[in-house]
């Protein structure tokens, strides 16, 4: 018996050695140390042996298993290390490859139009100037000279917020802009309320209008708006810092066009258009009939002086309002104003 059991051992650890595979080893373990095993079977025939012969049967029966158990050990920590360093040697890393672009931020293309329009003005000498966009319907319309009731509020329906208790001056989401014009104004002139300093300064933000939205309407949007007061500004001077900008904007050669106008607070007021830089002036699908509508102007309105802290017999100036988004649908070919504030990023990626 004890024979057997040594030759037990020797086949199986010789079988062990050829094994190289998890499956394999699995197959070994059923077959050597399984129920039905050669080691296992003398285990259960030990009640048959005699009382002399048991004892030395048994344990070196235990030896057997003990010694297979162990190398079983052996050969699953020596598989599992082969295989370890056979998938690192895949991983290797290869430093010739190309690397991995990280996703980079990008600005929205309005803040970019924006941007350049801030360093013209910028260099034409404007300030930025920023304003509050909930306002109170005394600075939206009132001190620019739209009394309550006059007709062209209605050009800019509005959000009111707070109504109740407030009169004739609910509170409201700015329609434009050029409320800001007014707390610019006191602003500069209560530093020196007798001779109050000139303002050459751009106001950006953005307004709301209880609009029906379309391709070209939104109820939201922003205006950079412009203005400059101090003695002897003239006309002259609006048409020459349009037309400068306009240039600086799209190039040496292109011209503006001035179409006289309404709104209350300058006198005169204008639209003014740009040469469609498309085109050069020709007409195309982007313009129509060769101009493209960029904002409205005028020179401030004596009124609007006065409500700001300026004497209007010793100061002028002129404003300016134009459309950020507008001048971006241009030069991007961006052909709905809604895509500008849907946060969809096929569309923000393309700038
Ligand atoms: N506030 C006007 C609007 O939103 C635009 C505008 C027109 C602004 C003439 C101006 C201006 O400063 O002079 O429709």
């Amino acid at each position: 018996m004890l024979e057997k059991l040594n030759e037990i051992e020797k086949t199986a650890l010789a079988e062990l050695e050829t094994v190289q595979d998890e499956e394999s080893l699995a197959q070994w373990r059923v077959t050597h140390l399984g129920r039905s095993s050669a080691v296992m079977q003398v285990f259960s025939s030990l009640g048959t042996l005699g009382k002399e012969e048991r004892p030395a049967v048994g344990q070196r029966a235990n030896q057997v298993k003990v010694r297979l158990e162990g190398a079983l050990a052996e050969k699953t920590e020596a598989i599992h290390q082969a295989a370890l360093s056979r998938s690192l040697a895949e991983e290797r890393l290869d430093v010739t490859l190309p690397g991995r672009r990280l996703p980079l931020g990008r600005l929205h293309p309005d803040t970019q139009t924006l941007r350049e329009l801030y360093r013209i003005f910028g260099e034409m000498g404007f300030q930025v100037f920023r304003s509050r966009e909930v306002e109170s319907d005394e600075y939206n319309f009132q001190l620019l000279n739209f009394p309550v009731g006059h007709p062209a509020r209605d050009m800019q329906d509005t959000y009111f917020i707070a109504a109740e208790g407030r009169g004739d001056n609910p509170l409201l989401l700015r329609t434009h802009t050029s409320p800001g014009q007014i707390h610019a104004m006191r602003e500069f002139s209560a530093m020196d309320p007798d001779n109050p300093p000139p303002v050459r300064i751009v106001l950006p933000g953005m307004v709301y209008r209880y609009e029906q939205t379309d391709a070209r309407h939104e109820t939201q949007f922003d205006q950079l708006e412009g203005l400059a007061v101090g003695p002897g500004i003239t006309f002259g001077n609006l048409k020459g810092t349009l037309a400068d900008m306009a240039r600086r904007l799209f190039g040496q050669d292109v011209r503006i066009r001035i179409r006289a106008s309404f709104f209350p607070f300058t006198e005169p007021s204008a639209e003014y258009d740009i040469e469609c830089f498309l085109c050069n002036g020709k007409g195309c699908a982007v313009c129509g009939g060769g101009w493209l509508e960029i904002g409205g102007c005028g020179m401030v309105h004596p009124n609007v002086l006065k409500n700001g802290g300026y004497d209007p017999e010793r100061y002028t100036g002129f404003a300016f309002g134009l459309g950020p988004q507008r001048i971006a649908m241009l030069r991007y070919h961006i052909q709905d104003i809604r895509l500008f504030w849907q946060n969809d990023l096929r569309f923000l990626e393309q700038f």
